[in-house]
């Protein structure tokens, strides 16, 4: 028998994005973004991103099709992030999903947005899912995760506060550099001292695997009047340093406390150079087996809400038309 053939769909912020996979084979995937459309209010507004979701979505779907050389009659079935995310965001890429599911007489999947984030790492990789610690880092969400198998996971931390991506974003805010932080922060990093300012490594000796990073952002909001001469590049590197040492050490902590030896790490923040460089030295020296995700599948993207589609179509798995949106929807209860 062939395998299934599904179509997935992401609109859970401001990337409007359509992925096409048969079996675990992606197919075709396409994200449009909105990032110059939020850089004119550094940030981005819903109602702005769900209108700019229904006119791009249309588009992006038949786009998807060509690629993968198909018809939407192909399509076996039809999957979209239902949560968590921004309501009327979330609304367009469901209801989009819903209505092939309806008009072709297909299934629909319901995905956790999350969820795909947290197996990306595997994702066209030997063996698939396996048992491992997980750190997912995006704009919303900061987590560590005991992953036992496919479906079955385990909060082991996660932020008081903000949100990683959340802080390299409000930094860039801080400093004027353009929307999103992350990335330009990033870029101006490489050219600084790390060693420059001293920022503070909040709950880095808790003994817990729990994160926040709201006092970091405050600290570089009171350098601000002090900067004089102190160049911008040393202060995301100081920045970034003290981000990425926060994020290795728990992870680290994580591993060793679960006994895993495979560390996955996902999430937009996943793209950080530095982070990448710091997570792949420390877990050489332990021993540990390092999986990231690439790049394109680090940020907001429709090819992992559809892996977690076609293993839960393999499982099984559909969901009820009726199933409805949950914009703080939860990968896991906390402990
Ligand atoms: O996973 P994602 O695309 O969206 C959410 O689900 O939130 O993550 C977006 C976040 C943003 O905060 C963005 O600034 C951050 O990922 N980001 C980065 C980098 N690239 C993206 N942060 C630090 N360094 C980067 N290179
Ligand atoms: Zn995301």
């Amino acid at each position: 028998m062939n395998e299934p053939t599904v179509m997935s769909i992401e609109t859970s912020c401001d990337e409007t994005a359509v992925a096409i996979l048969r079996g675990e084979q992606l197919l075709a995937s396409e994200v449009a973004s909105q990032i110059a459309i939020h850089q004119a209010t550094g940030g981005v507004v819903p109602e702005v991103a769900s209108r700019n979701h229904l006119r791009t979505i249309k588009p992006v779907v038949w786009r998807a099709l060509e690629d993968a050389g198909l018809s939407i009659s192909q399509i076996d079935a039809f999957a979209a992030t239902s949560g968590p995310g921004l309501a009327s965001s979330l609304m367009i890429g469901t209801s989009a999903a819903k209505g092939f599911s309806v008009a072709l007489r297909k299934p629909y999947l319901a995905i956790n947005h999350m969820e795909g984030h947290l197996l990306s790492p595997f994702f066209g990789k030997p063996g698939g899912v396996r048992p491992s610690v997980a750190l997912v880092v995006s704009g919303g969400h900061t987590l560590l995760v005991e992953i036992n198998q496919f479906g079955s996971y385990r909060l082991l931390g996660q932020t008081h506060d903000d949100a990683a991506g959340e802080a390299f974003d409000k930094v860039g805010k801080l400093l004027g550099l353009p929307y999103p932080g992350g990335p330009n922060v990033n870029r101006l990093a490489a050219q600084g001292n790390p060693a420059r300012v001293d920022f503070p490594r909040s709950m880095l000796d808790s003994g817990d695997l729990h994160f926040s990073f709201s006092g970091l952002k405050t600290s570089v909001r009171y350098l601000l009047p002090k900067l004089g001469a102190m160049s911008l590049a040393d202060v995301c590197a100081s920045f970034q340093e003290a981000v990425v040492e926060i994020l290795v050490t728990k992870t680290l902590r994580a591993a060793r406390a679960t006994g895993h030896r495979v560390v996955a790490v996902s999430g937009g923040v996943s793209c950080n150079t530095r982070l990448r460089e710091l997570l792949a030295s420390s877990c050489r020296e332990r021993g540990l087996e390092l999986l990231l995700a690439e790049p394109s599948l680090c940020t907001d993207n429709a090819a992992m809400i559809g892996y977690v589609a076609a293993l839960k179509f393999a499982a099984g798995h559909r969901s009820p038309l009726a199933a409805d949106i949950d914009p703080n929807l939860r990968l896991v209860a906390s402990s």
